[in-house]
């Protein structure tokens, strides 16, 4: 231990570093004798990183002002491995401090709880609560900040800043209230967002602290926001009580979408929520039919075999995500009480807090704290064991009820229909006002419209011109949606919003769903796939490219 005996005297130890899986390698550090159990040792690293997929290096170009480079990090799921050395699985959690010297002009910035510029442009940082290897980022960047609640700021480079403060500003606050009223204190201290460059493959990054998303988030009207409160869910599922493996994602995205609806629920009411559920529903049901439902990967417990060939990272899809939220409205519902399930959620965050945990002990917990449910064996109703949810792939036994979102639903699902019949009729479609809907609906439309696509001839074509809010929309969910619709009905006068598309941004939940359609598309699709790829390559993150790479038939053997 630093300044215990033979501190000063610290040894070189034999260092090796062996084959581990196709996603990194093992570093074998021989220490001169075994240790004894709870014996505390210090070894210190010296290394080099920066050519691994976990360290991001953007040039100019790449940035909103493309002026300065930019360099991010990016851990989950396995990545931080080429960042540190670390025990990189969940099931291991630190404390860390970290010391960054960067150039003049750029800031860095981590997900940590506390920060200290000091001379010659070095940042010291500082997480005081133990998190997984994953949780650790850093961004250096010519970044600037503006506070948007008493807690919480934005920080975007300076052309965006203005944006990013309108987008959020004075609406932070009231999520992480109602979250810590349904689970629990916030322990983190400050609630940040970071907007990244176009290029960030995700959404959002729960990175504590401070979120890191994707700046399609800029839509100018928060329409977009449930992707912030599901980052702010994570502050207690995910990053407080952790998944002890990847196989068990489904306990961080899973509750966390439940958590997001409760949070969504207090403000913005049931319909809505129920809306924006559905919408969600509809992408597993997208996914479940692209795999077939008995794909390995559409189980909540996926299996991962250490050192195997299995990366986490390619296990990622709509599963955990959804039918999870599933699994946890089912446990719900067995409580029956909605107060009663919140009070469990609170004690479950409070009983694991700072822990990784599998799926076991959760469902054990559970059922120790309804011992009325363990005694009437809800474990075991056929048809809904615990085990099957886990364990059997396919589409979930059991769905929330989102009737209450009928209200906003309803007339979305009507003109759909109208809009897939073999002859229009206009009059019935002009007279439902599209103007006044919120973009959820818009979405919810649109999903139903690339459900019963290809449409009749000539119907799309018509329908764009109708809806230029539509089809001409910049906001990034009606845009992935608008070009699923193009080319599912292989509209080519419309191909470029596909291609405008892909170059803008680099998101992998958009890139992936597009390359997927143009490639089982036409001749003229396949061609636009090939065409847009080749150009904005360089710009997507390494494991984006290397999932394109795969559809298009790239990919160099393993
Ligand atoms: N933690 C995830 C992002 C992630 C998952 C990164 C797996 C790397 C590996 C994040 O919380 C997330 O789920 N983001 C979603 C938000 C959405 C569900 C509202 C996204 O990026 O789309
Ligand atoms: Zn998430």
């Amino acid at each position: 231990p630093p300044g215990g005996p033979g501190d000063a005297a610290g040894q070189a130890l034999p260092v090796e570093s062996r084959p581990f899986a196709s996603y990194g390698s093992a570093l074998h550090i021989t220490l001169p004798q075994a240790p004894r159990a709870g014996q505390l040792l210090t070894l210190l690293i010296d290394y080099e990183a920066g050519e691994g997929p976990g360290v991001c290096w953007l040039s100019p170009e790449q940035t909103a002002g493309k002026q300065k480079p930019y360099m991010y990090t990016q851990g989950q799921a396995v990545l931080n491995r080429s960042f540190f050395p670390c025990f990189d699985t969940p099931s291991v959690k630190f404390t860390y401090s970290a010391t960054v010297k960067v150039p003049e002009g750029f800031t860095a910035v981590m997900s940590a709880t506390s920060w200290e510029k000091q001379k010659d442009n070095t940042f010291v940082f500082k997480m005081s609560q133990p998190i997984p290897s994953y949780l650790i980022a850093l961004v250096v960047g010519d970044i600037v900040s503006a506070d948007v609640g008493p807690r919480s700021r934005v920080w975007a480079e300076p052309c965006l800043i203005e944006a990013a403060k309108k987008e959020y500003d004075g609406v932070i606050e009231e999520f992480l209230v109602v979250g810590e009223k349904l689970f629990g204190p916030y322990v983190w201290g400050r609630y940040d967002i970071l907007f990244m460059p176009p290029s960030f493959p995700f959404g959002g990054m729960e990175n504590p602290c401070l979120t890191f998303v994707t700046p399609c988030l800029l839509a100018g009207d928060r329409s977009l926001v449930d992707v912030i409160i599901h980052e702010i869910s994570h502050s207690w599922f995910g990053n407080l009580v952790t998944n002890a493996t990847w196989g068990e994602f489904w306990l961080n995205e899973g509750f966390t979408m439940y958590a997001q609806r409760r949070i969504s629920t207090e403000v913005y009411g049931l319909p809505y929520t129920c809306l924006e559920a559905a919408t969600g529903r509809a992408l597993l049901r997208q996914h479940m039919d692209a795999t077939g439902e008995d794909h390995p990967l559409n189980k909540l417990r996926v299996v991962i075999e250490p050192g195997l060939c299995v990366n986490p990272d390619d296990t990622y899809n709509e599963t955990p995500y959804e039918k999870g939220y599933c699994f946890v409205s089912y446990l719900a519902h067995l409580v029956g009480n909605q107060s009663k399930f919140d009070a469990f959620l609170q004690a479950y965050v409070n009983r694991f807090k700072f822990q990784s945990i599998t799926a076991d002990d959760t469902l054990e917990f559970f059922l120790e704290y309804f011992p009325e449910l363990k005694e009437k064996g809800v474990d075991s109703i056929p048809g809904f064991e615990f085990d099957r949810w886990l364990n059997t792939p396919g589409w979930p036994p059991y769905l929330p009820d989102l009737s209450p979102g009928q209200q906003l639903m309803r007339p979305a699902e009507e003109l759909a229909e109208l809009w897939a019949a073999e002859s229009l009729n206009m009059e019935a479609i002009e007279a439902v006002d599209i103007m006044g809907w919120r973009t959820y609906q818009l979405v919810y439309f649109l999903d139903q419209v690339l459900q019963k696509s290809p449409l009749p001839e000539g119907n799309v074509k018509r329908l764009s011109k109708m809806y230029p809010k539509i089809s001409k929309a910049q906001n990034a969910e009606l845009r992935l949606r608008w070009c699923q619709i193009v080319l599912k009905n292989n509209l080519e006068a419309e191909y470029s919003k596909v291609k405008d598309f892909l170059h803008s941004q680099g998101k992998q939940k958009y890139t992936l769903p597009l390359y997927r359609a143009m490639w089982g598309g036409s001749e003229a699709a396949r061609a636009l796939a090939m065409e847009t790829f080749s150009a904005t390559a360089p710009q997507l993150h390494v494991n984006v490219q290397n999932y394109v790479k795969k559809i298009l038939g790239l990919a160099a053997a393993e």
